[in-house]
């Protein structure tokens, strides 16, 4: 009966398809205090269906818990190896061989792109890392290539949306090119790109758009906006990341390049830190981009699926707060690795709860705060502030979600994130004498005062028997010398 194994060939191709077809990728950084095990990352990875990862370094441990999964691997290159990659192709080759080839074999890591920086034409920058860009790109294609790997695995480099603009006279995407500083290397990189099958990645952000302009119109940051749209030609549009893109597309088509692959790297909303940083923006955005996205229309221009990262997968308390304090916040996940907000990965509207880290292994149930006896509060923001510059208080700026405590309540969350910060240490809650343990949980119901990930007992009883071990050969020796 070949007609019956024909057909359910289809099915389980369509189903692959189907399978494939709805798939959501996502960052993964690890700038942060406490860290979860890579293992524990990955296995939630697996259970709540991400399918594509973006990593901003080629971290071993976590290379080596990917082995064996089907995860497709964005491999990141560091702004600050740029000018190393630029200048030597062997670097490149060794970077190749160390961080890609030892982990691509049948059953290794899925690795499909490796972003040669991370957005190094940034405005910000001020055009620090231009001249290794497009050459750094170039030897790593080259390197990859020669290792063989050249057909499966392509250089790509993220941009971020300040590299194409519309002009304020005119500010509607058919209007788009690229900013004139940068133009030349864009369509040095473009034609690179586009010479090698690789994609273009970009990275693009509603929310900082709503961040820097108070007389931006909120409603068109989300997808379910009620905004009058902006008319465009014969295009319609009613959100700001399809309007963006499509600026990007039609940049892409002034310079010749009208099919070229796009891939947004970065995408996400933040909880905190900023007044319009919280869960319920979070949520709105993100659900409507993953509904938007993964329904396959596209944007007005670009029809058809787009491969979006969302960012990021997990909140990052030693990053830069010069963003803006918000950029401690991007995780749809908390820095334990528990869901902020439900969010349905497969747009089916089945509001399906996202799967948390199993197995987190916390400290104590301990918290340090300013003891209710004090009141001279003379010294309080001294240290308040020595406290927050070695953790992170950045949710207790105005509109955040500890935002509305008192001075002393500040000295509470200040003196509680340095003592869990810096692992529970009872000399760490002193503040002069001010701070006292407690165990019960100061939080309230949209401030909460963490308790840290206990990742260091392996470490501790490393420590110890190194200590131990030292202790018995001293005295074994002396005993040798007195004999
Ligand atoms: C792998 O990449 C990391 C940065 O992502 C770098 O520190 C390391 O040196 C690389 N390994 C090799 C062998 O080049
Ligand atoms: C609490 O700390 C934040 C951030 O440093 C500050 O903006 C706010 O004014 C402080 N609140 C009080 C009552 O001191």
């Amino acid at each position: 009966m070949p007609s019956i194994h024909h057909r359910y060939a289809l099915f389980l191709a369509m189903a692959a398809m189907f399978f494939r077809g709805v798939s959501v990728g996502v960052n993964w950084g690890t700038m942060a205090t406490h860290k979860l095990p890579p293992e524990k990352v990955v296995q939630m990875l697996k259970n709540n269906g991400f399918d594509k990862l973006k990593l901003f370094e080629a971290d071993d441990r976590i290379l080596q818990a990917l082995i064996g999964t089907q995860i497709e691997v964005m491999l990141a290159i560091p702004n600050y190896m740029l000018a190393e990659m630029s200048e030597s192709p062997d670097a490149a080759a060794v970077w190749v061989q160390g961080n890609v080839t030892t982990y691509f074999y049948s059953g290794g890591v899925n690795i499909k792109y490796v972003a040669v920086g991370n957005e190094p034409v940034l405005k910000t920058y001020n055009g620090i890392y231009l001249k290794y860009t497009l050459p750094a790109l170039k030897n790593i294609q080259d390197a990859l290539n020669r290792a063989g790997h050249g057909d499966r695995i392509k250089a790509t480099i993220p941009f971020n949306a300040d590299a194409y603009y519309s002009p304020d006279s005119n500010p509607v995407p058919s209007a788009g090119d690229f900013r004139p500083e940068i133009r030349h290397l864009t369509l040095g990189i473009i034609q690179f790109l586009h010479e090698n099958d690789a994609p273009f990645t970009v990275n693009i952000y509603p929310f900082l758009s709503l961040y820097g302009n108070d007389h931006f119109p909120f409603d068109f940051a989300f997808f379910d906006g009620t905004n009058v749209p902006i008319r465009d030609q014969s295009l319609t549009y009613t959100n700001m990341f399809d309007a963006n893109f499509d600026t990007l597309v039609w940049a892409m088509n002034k310079a010749g390049y009208p099919d070229m692959e796009i891939i947004v790297g970065e995408v996400g909303w933040p909880t905190d830190g900023d007044k319009y940083a919280n869960i319920e923006n979070a949520k709105r955005f993100n659900q409507g981009l993953l509904q938007h996205f993964l329904s396959g229309q596209g944007t007005p221009l670009r029809r058809g699926k787009i491969d979006i990262y969302l960012f990021s997968l997990i909140d990052e308390d030693s990053k830069s707060t010069d963003p803006g304090n918000f950029e401690r916040h991007w995780g749809i996940f908390e820095f334990d690795g528990k869901p902020k907000y439900e969010l349905d990965l497969v747009g089916m509207q089945e509001d399906r709860g996202l799967v948390p880290v199993e197995g987190v292994k916390y400290m104590g149930r301990r918290w340090c705060v300013l003891n209710p006896d004090m009141n001279d509060f003379e010294d309080l923001p001294d240290n308040i502030k020595y406290a927050c510059s070695l953790s992170d208080c950045t949710a207790l700026g105005y509109g955040c979600s500890c935002g509305h405590l008192s001075l002393q309540g500040n000295a509470s969350y200040a003196f509680n994130m340095y003592y869990q910060v810096k692992g529970q240490k009872s000399w760490d809650c002193d503040f002069n004498g001010m701070a006292m343990i407690i165990d019960q949980d100061p939080s309230d119901s949209s401030c909460k005062f963490p308790i840290m990930i206990d990742y260091s007992s392996s470490m501790i009883l490393h420590k110890e028997l190194f200590e131990l071990f030292w202790t018995s050969f001293s005295v074994c020796l002396m005993f040798l010398l007195v004999l």
